[in-house]
């Protein structure tokens, strides 16, 4: 299993450019089996949850050509007949492979796909996903694990479709609702970037879908999807990421790769609150960190609220922080694992029900044998570990490989010393 090896303390210096949004992508991804003709894609990261999801699409009988600097995929509908069958071994890689079952049981009336289960950071029910689909005449059963779903007539219209702010439950209802002769609302449709950006890429390719309120969708169906050409945006989560490591090593990043940097004006303006010196030059964001922090409060809510996946990366920043803050986290019940392995390093922080309470001022010290909890997590404890004093070993790295492209190399560039041990 690989690991880094990181010695600290680095100064985070230079310019970085962020890869295309993996969430998104994988949204979009399980949107293209709504296509009969090609779809090209750009930005798409090549990280271990999209490559689960390229063998899914392909599992599938789908064709994906990759450009030799894979920039660029294209996914065609192979010669072999699509298959509706989505296996256990790959969607327990992948939560998300969930999302194939809107596409499938639109484009082809049945999908049989493993219940994802559980995961470490909660039980992460699929009960919205279920319940929606069933109101647009989805009928299912669960036979062994698996989810056998069928829709003989097709789906149906219905106005009234509640996603509980759901992003999953959301993404896959849109993907449903966008082929077929009905109407469908959607609403309290979770907005996260992600979710708009599935409805732009549907868009491109003649889809027609309308925002009619700040949570309502309008879905008509359409025929047929045409060839498409689209390019990804930059990762918001990797983004404010980098943000994080200028700001705690008092370092300077230039950040390139994101193209609306209003979508990350909480988490920006948090930074700010903390101490770091923001300025934008077009779409490149330039963050200075100071020597100084100052604590603060933050609660995880869902857009245009603060990121639960942003949590843990903000909690490791407050340790350097002068004085006490608190993270409230208010998406998944399992989202501390990562503190565990913080302490190690030197993080004083304690855990209230579902508030971290963070003591600041700690100067990390670099450990042995530090053990990833989840993707998120194990960024975190990287981060740390590069503001620590001496060396530290951050292993179960796939955590991190789930979901950062090229990682190591990137924070090289910016004056980290890391390497990955396999
Ligand atoms: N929920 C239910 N029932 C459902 C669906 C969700 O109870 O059917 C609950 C969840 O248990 C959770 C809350 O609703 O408590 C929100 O879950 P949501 O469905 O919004 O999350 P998701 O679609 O499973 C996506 C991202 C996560 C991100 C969350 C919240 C993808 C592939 N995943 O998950 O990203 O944390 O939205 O923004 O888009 C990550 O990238 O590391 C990651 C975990």
């Amino acid at each position: 299993m690989d690991k880094f090896v990181i010695n600290g303390p680095c100064k985070a210096f230079g310019t970085i450019r962020v890869s295309g949004s993996k969430n998104a992508s994988l949204a979009i991804l399980a949107a293209t089996l709504l296509f009969d003709e090609p779809v090209e894609l750009r930005n798409i990261p090549h990280v271990r949850d999209t490559t689960v999801f390229f063998d899914l699409l392909r599992s599938l009988n789908k064709k994906i050509i990759i450009s030799k600097d894979k920039k660029k995929i294209k996914i065609y509908n192979s010669k072999k007949k699509i298959s509706t069958f989505c296996s256990y071994a790959l969607v327990k890689q992948l939560r998300a492979s969930i999302l194939a079952l809107g596409g499938l049981i639109s484009k082809h009336g049945k999908a049989v796909i493993s219940a994802p289960g559980g995961c470490a950071i909660g039980t992460r029910p699929i009960n919205y996903h279920l319940n929606a689909l069933k109101r647009l005449g989805m009928k299912f059963k669960l036979k062994g694990g698996y989810i056998h779903a069928t829709a003989k007539n097709g789906l149906k219209e219905n106005n009234k479709i509640n996603l509980n702010l759901s992003v999953g439950a959301s993404e896959n209802l849109i993907i449903a609702s966008t082929l077929g002769d009905s109407t469908v609302n959607l609403h309290r449709v979770a907005i996260e970037p992600e979710v708009k950006e599935l409805v732009m890429f549907l868009n491109s390719a003649g889809a027609n879908i309308k925002w009619i309120g700040k949570r309502t969708l309008r879905i008509i169906g359409v025929k047929k999807l045409n060839r498409t050409s689209y390019t990804v945006n930059g990762d918001r989560i990797e983004l404010s990421t980098w943000a994080v490591l200028a700001t705690m090593t008092a370092g300077k990043l230039k950040i390139d790769g994101f193209n609306n940097i209003k979508l990350l004006k909480t988490e920006l303006d948090l930074l700010r609150k903390i101490g770091a010196s923001i300025k934008y030059k077009k779409n490149q964001i330039i963050i200075q960190g100071k020597k100084k922090l100052k604590n603060i409060n933050i609660s995880t809510k869902e857009y245009p609220g603060f990121p639960t996946d942003l949590a843990c990366i903000f909690g490791v920043l407050l340790c350097k922080a002068n004085g006490r803050s608190t993270i409230k986290e208010n998406i998944f019940e399992n989202r501390f694992n990562w503190i565990a392995e913080v302490r190690r390093l030197g993080g004083k922080i304690q855990i209230k029900g579902n508030k971290a309470i963070i003591e600041g001022n700690t100067k990390f010290q670099g450990a042995e044998e530090l053990m990833s909890s989840d993707l998120r997590g194990s960024v975190a404890l990287c981060l740390a570990a590069i503001s620590s004093s001496g060396r530290s070993v951050v292993n179960r790295i796939y955590m991190l490989d789930r979901g950062m492209e090229n990682f190591e190399k990137k924070a090289r560039s910016i004056g980290v010393s890391i390497k990955r041990i396999s």
